[in-house]
């Protein structure tokens, strides 16, 4: 059975760049409902707390200190199916290969600084929800 939330994040370019109103707009109009929503600002401690997962990676350094670079709109979003869904609307981690039309596409300049995160598992996004919400903040 697949769960119908998923958590997203805006990423810092795409705040600094004022792409947030557009990125909220095409969510909705895909059809995600917003459960909870905030902006805030990551500190590296809770950047890297959040992208634990990849700590041994490479990248991992630059990704922390890229996350923790501006504001970030933290959400959890409902629809059916909403992880892989939400995954669709993105598109492809690095935006030279993502998908005409979505996200990714339209909004991000590199693999690194690619305008917003989607989870990647139903655990992820009930694990990432909690991150940023208390069960008050959830609607
Ligand atoms: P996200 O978790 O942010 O939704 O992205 P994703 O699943 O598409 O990609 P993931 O493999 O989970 O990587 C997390 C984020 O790390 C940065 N990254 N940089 N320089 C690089 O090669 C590289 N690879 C990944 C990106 O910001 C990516 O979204
Ligand atoms: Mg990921």
């Amino acid at each position: 059975m697949t769960g119908n939330r998923t958590f997203t994040m805006i990423k810092p370019d795409a705040t600094k760049r004022n792409y947030t109103g557009a990125i909220l707009e095409q969510i909705c109009n895909a059809g995600f409902r917003i459960v909870a929503m905030k902006q805030t600002k990551l500190s590296s401690e809770k950047a890297g707390e959040f992208y634990a997962i990849h700590k041994e990676r490479p990248f991992y350094g630059e990704l922390v200190e890229f996350m923790s670079s501006g504001e970030i709109v933290a959400a959890i979003l409902e629809k059916e199916n909403a992880v892989e869904s939400f995954r669709t609307l993105i598109g492809a981690t690095n935006p030279a290969n993502a998908a005409e039309g979505t996200i990714r596409k339209r909004f991000a300049q590199s693999i690194g600084e690619n305008a917003i995160h989607g989870s990647d598992s139903d655990e992820n996004a009930t694990i990432e929800g909690n991150f940023f919400f208390s069960g008050l903040e959830k609607f």
